[in-house]
Formats: structure tokens, sequence, C-alpha cells
């Protein structure tokens, strides 16, 4: 069903987007990276390990599962729910870090270091670091520790050194800031696992490649449970990683409207919010080109949202593309409907979303009741509500 061989085609640029704009002393590693990654994928021995994690460790395939409820409920599309959020460790972020924490134990790394957002993708490094023993330090935004308390205490039990970054707006931006200081200063034994499908080449094309088991499953199960595409898959948007890894299933598929799914935070015409692609323009930010919340003079702009994972004021390359191209759309919804979402889905199936997945809930719930009941909806249900638990008990009454 799923086979890495042949993903890594691009150079690293996305037309206008992409590449690496990063300080000397980064290139080489980057350089190391990308050739290990080509022959890693190309290694039938490496690919069987990957893919046997995937299936063993983290409890791949996940379910595409029939929504009926919620689809009672809207009155219009029939809704599936591709449940990344029963991976092991709760979300999509492990089929990355299995992949790239598998790279590091392969060139010999001796130290494994990355940033995080919401959690998730920390916790996702520091299980797949206990799980090969290699020593893990994960950087995350002071204000990120204090509302995702629960991911800190899970790291912190598997071993990993959790450094809160006090900088800038005490979040995922000033995570990977600090991550890369980190990188520049101890190249040579340590390995960088980026939690998404943005910063310099090659990782984008390196994340999306481990996130794509989950358009290459979805392709199939849609296809086995209904005998035809969808008319939509719809996925959040932070740095890209879940929307690339659904996306690409169906690129090649014209008739499927891909649809991602930003932070509009108090709504996008108030500026609080985190919504790039919708409301942002083209600039270099963590070493690519890619659309930026950005000042006149190019200065990095305060982002917000409840969902700490969509925190971040810019976001990948190849998105950026696929918006100007036109082949992919994107929305935002605020907080107050990303909480509705949580509620919705609660409710009608029993099934707590994490913040950032509730966003393309909310967005399904938008689009749903406009169209036919032979309608085929296919949302991307990143992750697991638990971590979310504590902000969720201020806000939901
Ligand atoms: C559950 C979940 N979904 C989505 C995201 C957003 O990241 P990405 O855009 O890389 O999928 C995060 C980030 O932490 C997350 O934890």
């Amino acid at each position: 069903m799923f086979a890495l061989t042949g993903q890594f085609t691009l150079d690293g640029r996305f037309g206008a987007f992409g590449g690496a704009f990063v300080p000397e002393t980064l290139k080489p590693a980057l350089e190391e990276l990308e050739a290990a990654f080509r022959q890693m994928t190309d290694d039938p021995a490496f690919q069987e390990e990957f893919l046997s994690l995937l299936t063993e460790y983290a409890g791949r395939p996940s379910r595409l599962y029939l929504a009926r409820r919620l689809t009672e409920r809207l009155g219009g599309a029939r809704i599936y729910l591709k449940r990344e959020d029963l991976n092991h460790t709760g979300s999509h972020k492990i089929n990355n870090t299995l992949g790239q924490v598998l790279m590091a134990k392969r060139m010999g790394k001796k130290r494994v270091i990355a940033e995080t957002g919401a959690g998730q993708h920390g916790v996702a490094t520091a299980t797949a670091c206990a799980l090969f023993g290699i020593p893990c330090e994960v950087y995350m935004g002071a204000e990120d520790v204090e509302r995702q308390a629960l991911n800190v205490l899970r790291m912190q039990l598997l071993g990993t050194k959790v450094i809160a970054v006090t900088s800038g707006t005490k979040t995922l931006k000033d995570a990977i800031n600090e991550a890369m200081r980190d990188w520049v200063a101890h190249v040579q034994d340590t390995f960088y696992c980026f939690g998404t499908a943005a910063g310099p080449h090659p990782y984008p094309s390196i994340v999306r490649c481990f996130q794509s088991v989950i358009g290459a499953e979805a392709r199939a199960q849609i296809l086995e449970k209904e005998g035809r595409l969808p008319d939509a898959v719809l996925a959040c948007v932070g740095g890209g990683s879940n929307a690339m890894g659904m996306f690409s299933g169906f690129l090649s598929d014209p008739s499927v409207r891909l649809i991602g799914v930003e932070a509009g935070g108090d709504g996008v015409e108030t500026g609080r919010h985190s919504a790039s692609l919708t409301a942002g323009i083209p600039g270099v930010l963590h070493g690519a080109v890619s659309y930026l919340l950005q000042d006149d003079d190019g200065q990095i702009l305060g982002t917000h949202s409840i969902a700490a994972g969509l925190d971040y004021p810019g976001v990948g390359p190849q998105l950026s593309y696929l918006k100007d191209s036109g082949r992919a759309e994107f929305l935002a919804i605020t907080d107050k409907e990303a909480l509705e979402g949580v509620r919705l889905l609660a409710l009608t199936e029993g099934i707590l979303p994490a913040l950032e997945s509730a966003h393309a809930v909310a967005q399904a719930a938008k689009m749903a009741p406009q169209m036919s009941p032979d309608s085929l909806l296919i949302v991307n249900l990143s992750g697991r509500g638990d971590k979310d638990v504590h902000t969720l008990a201020g806000e939901v009454g």
C-alpha cells in the first residue's frame, strides 16, 4: 500500500518557494542529510525497517472512519475521518520522527534535538529516541510549556530534556530559532529532527515523504470503502506536515479539492491569528522562502492561536506553491469555531480531537451542509485532544 521510493525528486524549490537560506556552517549538514536520505530511501533494508516500525510500533495503518452521527447532524456530504489520533503517541507526528530518528541512528549521530509547539512532535521525537537509545533535547517556547504541560511531563518521563525558550513570543518560532542555534554549534554529532514540512531543503521533502503514508493509505481506503475518490480532503495547517501528508496522496487527482485550514485566532481581520497563507506575503523564515506574516520591513509579526501547534508565522514551501498554483485552497477558522468543532465531534462521535485538528473539523462542518449527500469529505484528524483538556476546561462551558 505504501512505499518510500520515488518520493524524492525535487531540488528543494517549489516554484518561487523553498531553498536553503542558512548560515554557511549548516550547508554541509544539510547536504549530508540530503545524501543520507536519498541513499536510505533507496535502501530496501531501511524501507523495511521504517515500514515495520509504522506497522508494529506506531499501529498503522490508521483507520478511515465514517463519522455517521456527525454526517447526520450536518446533513450533507458523508464525512470520513483519517484517524491519525489513534497512532502511538496520539498524532501524525510519530510517522516523521520514526523515519528521521532511524536516519539519525544509521548516520551514527550521538544526539538528537527537536523543536516543538503543541508538544506532539516533541513527544514523538522523545519516543523514537527512547526506542533507539539516543539522548534527546527538545526546545519549546515558554508559553507552550505552560499550555501543553501534559506533553512536557510525557517528554520528561521518556528521558528527554525539555528546554523552555523565553525569547520572542515564547512559541514555536522561537523554539525553532534556538534549536537551529544549537545545531550550528553541534553540527558534527547532532541530528536535528525537524517537525514539519517547512524549514530549509531537504526538510520539507523529507517530512512530506515520511508523512505521505497518510494520503497513500487514505486514497486506498476510500477507494475500497466507496469505490471512488473523495470530493475534497481537509487538513489543518501549522507548518504543513499533516496537510502535505494527506494532500500528497491526491495531488495527481484534479477532481479532489485540497483544502488547508489555518488558525484564524480572534479573526483574520483583528490581526491576532496565525493564517500565513490567507494573510501573509512571501519572505524568508527558518531557511526557506514561503508565505509569512511580516510587516513592511520584513519583521516577523506576533501570532496567536488557541492551538499551540498552529501558532507559527510561516508555513511550508510546497503549500505556498500549491496556493499560488491554485491547486489547493486555504481558509481560516477562528479559535471560537475550533472550540465548537471540538464540542461537535465529542458529542456526535465520542472523539475528542486536538485543538489543531478541530480547525479541520470546523471547516468540514461549514462545508458539508452545502454539499449533496452523495459527496465525500475526508478530514485528517491529526491528533487527539488529551493534551488540550487543560485549555478546554477554561473555554468550554
Ligand atoms: C495534532 C497536531 N495537528 C497538527 C499540527 C500542526 O503541524 P503540521 O502543520 O506540521 O501538521 C500539530 C503541531 O504540533 C499537532 O500537534
